[in-house]
């Protein structure tokens, strides 16, 4: 196991009925900016329930929080933070709207010239303004780390940041939201956090055997919820399991003391950017033919986890990796979700060279949990999931 530092000082308020409990976690006298997405708040009873329990604070409101938070949007909530003297970000949502606000925590105490610089410094974020969520959409684990994606329409990019002052301080989960959540987000959300665990998990193995026992816990109890929660959103066992799943697979827990791998995202966020395909089926998309390309590196792991999660004994190590990779694809396709870009897009062709390309200009040279994936690599694995 490597060593490792950690820390994760996000309060989580869990269970039915939390999101009354606002009013008592928000600092007094707060001036709060109250941020949210496209309005499915203010249509299954969310908004209500936050407006309530704020009643006795200044409340300013951003709307219009687009899923793949937007540059140019937010920087007219940035605009309102500045000029309205606000002192805490409220988000109200899903990735999105909780990521848009870390950007905004950050970008509000941010002195050098433009804000798209936090996302292109590669510098971690040390100072930001309060912010907390109130979760609507399990799936990033957003609302317990300290991460934040952020597109940019202009120039097609879609790139990630984060810092230790980017932990919301705290974050509510009423797993009562997930029972207005369209079939197709749910399933997102359980491909989203399925991914996240293997970024962490499908590398080489590191005498780690707490934190790969973590792993397939959550791995099974997505796979276990999955069926209940995709038939009944309103199921409140597989809701709050779903969502308490989807925290732990990207709250910094099970990362710690392992290699990490990372590369299916960083490819997936590259065809959000280029195509607008949801999150979580740009993975779906990237993630099998990244781990048939890297078989040889990545075979003790796919071959555990296709033993142990999915119970195959039978074989060399070499066809118990492939039987995982075959079993994954199908786990997604279960979820209703496709695994080829052709699938998604009729405009693929050349979008492996693009890809390259962009990698090649930022100086990601070295990708993956050995930093030995070149933009050539990168290529192929794309070429591969046409
Ligand atoms: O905008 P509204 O109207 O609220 O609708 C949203 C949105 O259209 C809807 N929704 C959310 N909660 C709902 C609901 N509809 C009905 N009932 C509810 N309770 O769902 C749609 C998608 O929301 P979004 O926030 O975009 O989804 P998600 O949570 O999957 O977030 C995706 C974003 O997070 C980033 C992704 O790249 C993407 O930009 N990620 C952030 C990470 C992080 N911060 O750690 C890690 C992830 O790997 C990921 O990259
Ligand atoms: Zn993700």
């Amino acid at each position: 196991m490597n060593n490792f530092e950690f820390k994760n000082p996000t309060k989580i308020i869990f269970g039915k009925g939390t999101i009354a409990n606002l009013s008592k976690e928000i600092p007094a006298k707060a001036k709060i900016l109250l941020l949210y997405g496209g309005g499915s708040i203010k249509t299954n009873g969310i908004y209500d329930q936050v407006m309530k329990a704020v009643s006795g604070f200044e409340v300013v409101e951003f709307p219009g929080i687009p899923a793949n938070p937007e540059y140019s949007v937010l920087m007219k909530a940035l605009h309102i933070i500045k000029t309205q003297k606000i002192t805490f970000l409220l988000a109200v949502g899903g990735g999105s709207v909780i990521d848009g606000t870390k950007f905004l925590s950050a970008a509000a105490l941010y002195e050098e010239e433009t804000p798209w610089n936090l996302l292109t410094s590669g510098r971690p974020i040390l100072k930001g303004l309060p912010f907390a969520s109130v979760l609507t959409l399990p799936a990033t684990g957003s609302e317990m780390n300290s991460g934040f994606v952020i597109t940019r329409k202009e120039t097609k990019e879609k790139l990630a940041a984060g810092g230790p002052a980017l932990y919301p301080l705290f974050s509510i989960l009423d797993p009562q939201v997930v029972s207005s959540i369209p079939q197709k987000q749910i399933a997102n959300g359980l491909a989203d956090a399925y991914t996240h665990v293997l970024e962490q998990y499908m590398t080489y193995p590191a005498d780690a055997l707490l934190q790969d026992r973590f792993s397939e816990s959550i791995l099974q109890t997505l796979i276990e919820v999955a069926p209940a929660i995709l038939k009944d959103p309103a199921d409140y066992p597989a809701a709050s399991n779903f969502m308490w799943s989807c925290t732990m697979a990207l709250n910094g827990l099970i990362g710690q003391g392992v290699p990490q791998d990372w590369a299916v995202h960083m490819m997936g966020h590259e065809l959000t950017a280029l195509f607008g395909i949801d999150h979580a089926r740009t993975l779906a998309i990237i993630a099998p033919s990244h781990y048939r390309y890297n078989l040889a590196t990545k075979k003790e792991k796919l071959a555990q986890y296709a033993e142990r999660i999915w119970g195959i004994t039978n074989g060399t190590i070499e066809e118990k990796a492939q039987a995982g990779i075959e079993k994954t694809e199908e786990f997604f396709h279960s979820l209703g979700i496709k695994t080829r870009l052709s699938e998604y897009t009729p405009d693929y062709t050349g979008t492996a060279e693009i890809i390259a390309k962009k990698f090649t200009s930022r100086g990601w040279l070295g990708l993956g949990e050995s930093q030995k994936l070149a933009p050539a690599d990168v290529a192929k694995i794309v070429e591969m999931s046409y």
